[in-house]
């Protein structure tokens, strides 16, 4: 068996906006990999830049000229050698220069080209002999901000994680049903409710903020005792995206309300403490640590997780770990670029007792790797949505690894 790299390709296609991506393949003599990009809408400044100027074409032109000739004859085994090229070839320390798109979608495809070398499914060549937990699915069911249109609620995700699932096809038609049990209360509370969802399948409705919470909690209540699991609502706050820099404040336009710092963190507390919220995202601006600490001091069985503040980069975390801002982080590849970069912040997440979160972006393909580096890197949790085939399919790819597993599959320890 030899995964020597015989030949890299490139294409542009479409995500899930309709917008256009990256997509790789790579070729090893006993091998096959292929990765598309995802995009996210509310992106945190500090991300790797996603093209270099001109976009998607010229990402491919650099990928052909500079990129292909260097790989062909690498072995695809040596990941971090060839995540390392990449740093090299780009000589930028944000992926300018060839795109960190284009990069994501080596890096993966040149994982999964290395796994199917050997005969195994990605997760258990990135976990080796361990690998056999399942992440507890944490999906989106209700939001708005970046990711919806017209009047929606100013947080931008409603989720729900279903605690004390036996397994994680349980565990994903728990959050199915809550799902569900939202839109029948949502067409209840509003006639003139149209189904409305946003970009990761989630219902979109005209609602105020707590309003929506307390629907979202009540739908999770229900579920726990029909299903006896137990299932919490969580947010992603994605603050940064209604925080107001110049004047300090949060903009709450649903509710007509400015919140500063001080009353962010109050505000924050008491829905976590009223609502047993479980996880809670992006509080906070992205470059406001201290809020973060504060509230990570003050709560407790709630997981304060950071996505834009770190955007699955080793060095925003360290600063995060030094000042226990946080308790839990977003692992996006593509917010840093290589695979390598995102193994290494999960490690130093895990060994500072940071939870690492998968996640996918609100801008997807329906490629399933996520749910092979979810179990792959051990992640106790994975970000994604409920419905959708962009999602679901995340959701299915897991399902079928519970099966691949067998009698070794249990669902993480959290
Ligand atoms: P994205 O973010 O739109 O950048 O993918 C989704 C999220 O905030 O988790
Ligand atoms: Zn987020």
């Amino acid at each position: 068996m030899s995964s020597v790299i015989e030949d890299v390709m490139a294409r542009k296609l479409f995500n899930s906006r309709g917008h256009e991506t990256i997509e790789v393949d790579i070729i090893t003599a006993d091998g096959f990999g292929r990765a598309a990009a995802p995009a996210g809408a509310s992106t945190g400044k500090a991300e790797v830049v996603s093209y270099p100027k001109g976009g998607v074409d010229a990402a491919i032109a650099k990928l052909e000229e500079l990129i292909a000739p260097e790989l062909v004859g690498m072995d695809a085994e040596e990941q971090n050698d060839i995540d390392a090229l990449l740093h090299e070839i780009d000589e930028t320390e944000n992926f300018s220069n060839i795109g960190g798109n284009t990069v994501f979608a080596i890096s993966v495809a040149n994982a999964e080209a290395a796994a199917t070398s050997y005969d195994l499914p990605l997760f258990q060549y990135l976990a080796g002999y361990g690998g056999n937990e399942l992440p507890y699915p944490l999906g989106n069911v209700l939001g708005g901000g970046k990711h919806a249109l017209g009047k929606t609620t100013d947080i931008q995700e409603y989720l729900v994680i279903p605690f004390k699932a036996r397994c994680f096809s349980e565990a994903a038609a728990a959050n199915i049903l809550v799902h569900n049990k939202i839109g029948a209360s949502l067409r209840k509370a509003d006639p003139n409710f149209t189904g409305g969802r946003g970009d990761e399948g989630a219902w979109a409705p005209n609602i105020e903020n707590e309003e929506a919470l307390k629907i979202v909690a009540k739908a999770c209540e229900d579920v726990s005792s029909e299903m006896n699991v137990e299932c919490r609502p969580c947010l992603d706050v994605a603050a940064s995206s209604f925080y107001d820099p110049k004047k300090g404040v949060y903009v709450y336009s649903m509710e007509g309300k400015k919140r500063d710092s001080g009353e962010q963190l109050e505000f924050m507390l008491r829905l976590i403490e009223e609502y047993n919220l479980a996880y809670v995202e992006d509080p906070f601006d992205e470059d406001d640590y201290e809020s973060f600490a504060e509230l990570t001091k003050k709560v407790n069985n709630c997981l304060i997780c950071g996505d834009d503040l770190f955007v699955t980069n080793s060095q925003r975390l360290t600063k995060g770990i030094e000042m226990c801002a946080g308790n839990s982080l977003i692992v996006k590849t593509n917010q840093v670029g290589t695979l390598t970069d995102a193994w290494e912040t999960t490690r130093l997440a895990k060994r500072a007792g940071y939870v690492p979160v998968m996640s996918h972006r609100s801008g997807e393909t329906t490629d399933t790797h996520i749910a092979h580096l979810a179990v792959g890197f051990n992640c106790p949790v994975i970000k994604t949505g409920v419905l959708h085939g962009e999602r679901v399919a995340k959701i299915n790819e897991l399902i079928r690894i519970e099966e691949t597993l067998g009698n070794r599959a249990q669902m993480s320890r959290l």
